[in-house]
């Protein structure tokens, strides 16, 4: 596609910086600021400072495109292309000096919100571990310069599972009770703490499939591409777009099993008849 080449490059460019930015932060001693859906919902100044200089690094390179970011920063798109992006993913990560933490910056068509959105660039970076992975649509996924490819199916007993909890108290009991039943039908799960990565893992083939529901647009627009380009399938319950609902990414045999599995444990409940915490 005309132009993709160049928002991958831009979206490298400006997540490697942003990336910089943050490491020389953690340095020093990084204070929860507020929090925001709740108590496990946390916010930093870095996460604030890391946006606002993204949005001024694309906003100088790509003055006519939209911007879309997790602490609020938004500006309508007059080329068609919106910046979906998160500043910091992995707050808590960030928070606690557990050097699991991204930027994670995406290029998309049309309107920002994934059941519309054509995904056409995306860029994550581990400021600690300096690892940058890209995709741009029909370019290929990348971590450097190595082509990455999602890992060959499995038994789901075989399965590494990568999972993520959501910041509602409510929430968190519906999915510890639905992993009651998921836990014993596969190798093991992981719980990183940041969606961007544990998407890129997937399409490095370091785990199976990924399964989160109450993810936000800027918490997996970077991976599903770098996903997607990697052979995998990013989609939500019974074939829907992926967003709030669900998330789910690996090979697509990966993601049909994990999906039935979760499914058939009552886990494609709607978002809103969880009941209230008792
Ligand atoms: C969160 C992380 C976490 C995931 C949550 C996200 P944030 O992003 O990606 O792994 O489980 O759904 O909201 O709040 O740290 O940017």
């Amino acid at each position: 596609m005309n132009g993709v080449s160049e928002l991958v490059d831009v979206a490298q460019k400006v997540a490697i910086e942003a990336s910089e930015f943050i490491r020389t932060k953690r340095l020093d001693h990084v204070a929860v600021q507020n929090t925001k859906s709740s108590s496990s919902d946390v916010v930093t100044e870095v996460d604030k400072a890391s946006e606002r200089l993204v949005f001024d690094r694309l906003h100088a390179l790509r003055p006519r495109d939209g911007f879309l970011g997790e602490e609020g920063g938004s500006d309508e798109s007059q080329s068609g292309v919106t910046w979906v992006v998160d500043p910091i993913d992995g707050t808590t990560n960030f928070v606690y000096n557990i050097p699991h933490y991204a930027v994670s910056i995406a290029a998309v068509e049309g309107p920002a919100t994934p059941e519309e959105w054509t995904l056409l660039a995306g860029c994550v970076v581990n400021p600690s571990t300096g690892e940058v992975y890209s995709a741009g649509a029909g370019l290929g996924a990348y971590r450097g310069d190595s082509e990455l490819r999602v890992a060959e199916p499995v038994n789901l007993q075989e399965a590494l599972v990568l999972t993520g909890f959501a910041y509602g108290a409510h929430f968190r009991k519906h999915q510890a009770q639905l992993f009651v039943d998921v836990l014993p039908r596969v190798r093991d799960i992981r719980r990183m703490g940041t969606a961007s990565l544990d998407l890129v893992m997937i399409a490095d083939a370091q785990a199976d499939v990924y399964f989160e529901r109450t993810t936000s647009p800027w918490d997996f627009a970077a991976g599903a591409v770098i996903v997607q380009e990697a052979g995998g399938l990013v989609t939500g319950f019974h074939g829907r777009a992926p967003g709030r609902e669900a998330v789910f990414a690996g090979h697509p045999e990966m993601v049909a099993r994990l999906h039935d599995l979760i499914v058939a444990y009552g886990g494609d409940i709607p978002l809103e008849e969880i009941p209230p915490l008792s």
